[in-house]
């Protein structure tokens, strides 16, 4: 089986980190967005690999190169414009060829892997597999009706759902899909819906099942989710300590320390991460914090945050929370007098102040 990446898309709910990265890679719990569902595909036996990439073609490049880091073969493949999944999918014949595969929007964060679900598919005969997802709003995302075990009808973001079955954004296909990609035509939003597609195949009388996935799942569009995601990966790691913790500092829970990161005279409290080289001086580390590589942070407190690489944070008097923070970003003490706040932020960016 071959894996199809998703990882287009100017993710404007994610500004401004996105005015100079993909969302794609932002890190959670210290690893990008994107490396976990690789990660995710090459557990699952799939090495073979295309990643569908959009404007941020060159920066998702830069960061996952040819694949060699995963064992895996990365092919790049590029939507000029954000035409839609099922476009996605058109773009992708030459690729993906006869072979059946598994499809993964980059964006998305999924407990337990998808061996068992790409295991399943590859020893069937059907031609598609979708996997679904209980959820209490499911108007925000594709959703599923299914009847005798097989799924019969989908309607994208629906205003009177069908079920409570939520279209993940994981699917499986053989070369059907291609005769449904073609068959449809652009939805009012202008684009090419996957959900159209997997319908016209239903409606075709192909075999398309379900596969209800019960651990939980995240989509990483807006800041919030992040967080959560973040947040319940950081519940799930083994603590590990390949830093330096001095005599006077306290490092309590599932904390990872990764290698060359010194914590002085400080107090972790997992569920954390502190990246490689970084420095945590004088300073409260609270339960789902993850500071990535190159940091420094020193008198001051956060919790319930996201740091990325080589930021510095020194000498703030409340504590920092809830906050998603780019790289090279620095929240540091003004000079006595005049006594005022001094920034220079990007555009969309958000302070909160007391
Ligand atoms: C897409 C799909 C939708 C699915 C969702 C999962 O929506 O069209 O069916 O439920 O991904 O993340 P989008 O994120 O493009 O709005």
């Amino acid at each position: 089986m071959k894996g199809l990446i998703i990882s287009g898309g100017k993710g404007t709910r994610l500004r401004p980190i996105t005015y100079t990265s993909a969302k794609q890679l932002v890190p959670v719990a210290n690893r990008p967005v994107l490396f976990r569902v690789l990660d995710a595909m090459v557990e699952a036996g799939i090495t073979d690999i295309g990643i569908v990439v959009g404007d941020t073609a060159p920066i998702i490049e830069a960061a996952v190169g040819d694949g060699s880091a995963w064992g895996a073969e990365v092919t790049y493949i590029r939507q000029e414009a954000p035409l839609g999944l099922a476009h996605a999918v058109k773009i992708s014949e030459d690729y993906l060829t006869n072979d059946r595969f598994v499809m993964f929007l980059g964006d998305n964060v999924i407990e337990g892997g998808i061996t068992s679900l790409v295991k399943q598919f590859a020893a069937s005969d059907w031609n598609a597999q979708i996997v679904l997802k209980r959820v209490e709003d499911p108007r925000r995302f594709g959703v599923a009706e299914l009847q005798d075990g097989r799924i019969v009808r989908l309607v994208e973001k629906p205003k009177d759902p069908p079920s409570d079955l939520a279209l993940v954004g994981i699917y499986m296909f053989d070369h059907h899909i291609f005769e449904a990609v073609k068959a449809i035509k652009p939805s009012w939003r202008g684009e090419l819906e996957i959900t159209d597609a997997i319908q016209y195949l239903t409606e075709q009388g192909y075999q398309v099942y379900p596969y209800i996935h019960e651990g939980w799942w995240i989509d990483t569009g807006k800041m919030e989710d992040m967080l959560e995601a973040n947040r319940l990966i950081l519940e799930t790691n083994e603590s590990r300590m390949e830093g330096f913790v001095d005599a006077d500092s306290k490092v309590n829970g599932r904390v990872v320390i990764e290698k060359d990161a010194e914590i002085i005279n400080s107090t972790v409290r997992g569920p954390a991460i502190i990246g490689e080289r970084t420095r945590v001086v004088n300073a409260y580390i609270g339960p789902y914090s993850s500071i990535y590589h190159d940091c420094l942070i020193a008198d001051c407190e956060i919790e319930h945050s996201i740091i990325m690489e080589h930021c510095k944070i020194t000498d703030i008097h409340h504590r920092i929370e809830d906050s998603l923070i780019g790289r090279n970003v620095e929240i540091v003490r003004s000079p006595a007098k005049p006594r005022a706040y001094k920034m220079v932020l990007g555009d969309h960016s958000k302070v909160g102040i007391l």
